[in-house]
């Protein structure tokens, strides 16, 4: 199963997905990881694990579609099975959506639908919420809407802040997209020889 990783930044997600490869836990090919801007650390993990890069970068771009255009073309070019959104802080055009459709993972930091948007975790603490979690799912052209494949709560604590909270939601997340793309992957292989 090949897959695409797009991020927008620190790229710890995707570590563990570079990690659980290079441990031969995860029987899948890391094809290329893709960033919006120039000068992620998700960029410069994948470049020392030997992955290739590219950078479709959104502020080079004054319309919004051809800027999409050209990030569906990258990824298109790498072929992949799946493309997983990982911290990636941008939402794809419908014309992406059915370009991969079916095949567009994304994690979210809280339990979808509750909490959508770029801050799912400083939302749930903002409500008042004594749990939330984390969603791995398979985006449509929604902000975080789409078939939820799994989800796993965390209970925030009285001492929480957005950061302790967020840092323990992503341990959790780390794990839930690894084992996501395990059994997706065993699907991949199961299909592959039927
Ligand atoms: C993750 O919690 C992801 O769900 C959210 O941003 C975080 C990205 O973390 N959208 P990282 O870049 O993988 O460290």
């Amino acid at each position: 199963m090949r897959i695409v990783v797009l991020v927008s930044g620190t790229g710890s997600n995707l570590q563990a997905v570079i990690d659980a490869v290079q441990a031969g836990d995860l029987d899948i090919e890391i094809a290329a990881v893709g960033a919006d801007r120039a000068g992620t650390y998700g960029v410069e993990r994948s470049v020392a694990a030997g992955i290739e890069t590219f950078v479709v970068d959104f502020k080079a771009y004054t319309d919004r579609s051809e800027w999409n255009a050209a990030l569906t073309e990258a990824v298109a070019a790498y072929q992949p099975d799946v493309v997983v959104s990982s911290g990636f802080m941008r939402i794809v055009s419908p014309e992406f959506i059915d370009a991969f459709d079916g095949k567009y993972l994304n994690t979210h930091p809280a339990l979808l639908p509750s909490f959508p948007g770029a801050h799912g975790v400083r939302d749930a603490m903002a409500y008042g919420v004594k749990v939330t979690g984390c969603t791995v799912h398979w985006a449509d052209a929604g902000v975080d809407t789409g078939p939820i494949i799994a989800q796993e709560a965390v209970a925030i604590e009285d001492y929480d802040t957005e950061d302790t909270l967020h840092e323990r939601i992503k341990v959790v997340e780390r794990r839930l997209l690894v084992s996501t793309l395990a059994s997706l992957a065993a699907k991949h292989a199961a299909a592959r020889t039927i």
